[in-house]
């Protein structure tokens, strides 16, 4: 990366570690795709948890230019993401011939370092400004231009002979934001969101939560199963200050991992591991109340879900009903119809009360 100042970090267009593409992730990521072909930005808006900086990496990705990031912060004025004077320069210059020549450049001189948004115009790369309304609307302006008229207005400072900077014609841009409800996000600027294309994402799809919960914590289908139904419980019961996210179905799994346990062989530990980590996911300020509800909830989720037994083979529609219903406790009697079976089925129920007894307790 010849001419680039050491200063800015510039990443490789790389594939993800532990990556899943449900049709889900595809979809959105070739609708995306298809914007950014056409020219246009491409803004991921949606809740905590939803894949927004993901996707904006994976898309990234696939449009295989050097990519360049940058995180809204309140703090951030122009000249963070544009560039400014620095007053200390720091080089290591190793000898490729030489191997053990190290020659260590620094001088004092005060002189104009491009920040990120800057390299990536003048070089075509992508930039992923990740929660960019964090930052503060007059910070952002400069981004009109660049994204309407494909130039950059450079402050005199940087010298040069131009007062501008043609952006480079494989310059794309992927923003992404929390709605505007959120603590510390400012509402975005109309005329800046009206540069680029929108795309509203909400929590994921069953099949793409159990496949993601299963890629970060390697547990089998089965027990992840038990632990997606759990949380996609609570997040439906509507009952939560902040709906849970696959951040705790993720917690939960690798917890679970990590102590070589599963749902079933944890016992008690399973239920106290739900309610710690779902109740501080769904509360702000940590209120009491929101506590105590979301630990009675999960309780009885938790309890359901040991009880059911083999979730895996329950029919799709069938699972996707029950969970909302209250009358979910007959739902594992009502799907497996052998005597045999209905036995285990009743000796899970007794250990998820036992289960559910000792997770009060303790
Ligand atoms: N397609 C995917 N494959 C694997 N893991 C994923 C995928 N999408 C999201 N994740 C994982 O889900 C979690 C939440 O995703 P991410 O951080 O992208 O959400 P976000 O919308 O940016 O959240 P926030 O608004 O809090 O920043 C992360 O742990 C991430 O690694
Ligand atoms: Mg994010």
């Amino acid at each position: 990366m010849n001419g680039i100042d050491e200063m800015t970090t510039v990443l490789e267009p790389a594939p993800l570690p532990d990556f899943v593409e449900t049709k889900y992730v595809k979809d959105i990521t070739n609708r995306a795709l298809s914007y950014i072909k056409a020219g246009f930005p491409v803004h991921f808006r949606g809740p905590s948890g939803t894949g927004k900086t993901t996707l904006a990496m994976h898309l990234a990705s696939k449009i295989e230019r050097p990519v360049v990031m940058i995180h809204g912060d309140e703090e951030f004025s122009t000249s963070d993401l544009v560039g400014g004077q620095q007053g200390y320069r720091f080089r290591k210059v190793i000898d490729r011939f030489v191997s053990r020549v190290l020659k260590v450049e620094e001088d004092m001189v005060k002189r104009w370092v491009d920040n990120r948004l800057t390299v990536a115009c003048k070089y075509g790369f992508t930039l992923i400004y990740d929660e960019f309304t964090r930052s503060r609307p007059e910070a952002n302006n400069i981004l009109l231009s660049i994204l309407q008229e494909k130039m950059m207005d450079l402050p005199v400072g940087r010298g040069g002979e131009e007062p501008y900077l043609r952006v480079d014609p494989d310059f794309t841009a992927i923003f992404t934001s929390n709605p505007e409800e959120y603590a510390g996000v400012h509402r975005s600027q109309d005329a800046l969101r009206d540069r680029m294309i929108t795309l509203d994402l909400d929590h994921f799809d069953y099949d793409t939560e159990v496949a993601i919960t299963r890629a970060k914590s390697k547990l089998s289908k089965h027990d992840v199963e038990m632990i997606v139904n759990i949380v996609r419980g609570l997040r439906e019961s509507g009952r939560c200050e902040f709906a849970p996210t696959v951040r705790g179905c993720i917690m939960i799994a690798k917890t679970l991992k990590t102590q070589n346990l599963t749902p079933p062989k944890a016992n008690g530990a399973f239920m106290r591991m739900c309610q710690d980590i779902l109740a501080s996911e769904t509360s702000r300020v940590g209120s009491k109340t929101n506590q105590e509800r979301v630990k009675e909830i999960v309780t009885e989720l938790v309890a359901k879900e040991l009880g059911m037994g083999k979730t895996v083979d329950v029919p799709d529609p069938f699972r996707e009903k029950s969970l909302t219903g209250p009358e979910k406790a007959e739902k594992g009697t009502a799907v497996i119809e052998t005597a045999d079976s209905k036995n285990v089925e009743e000796d899970r129920t007794q250990e998820a009360e036992s289960e559910s007894l000792a997770g009060v307790s303790g």
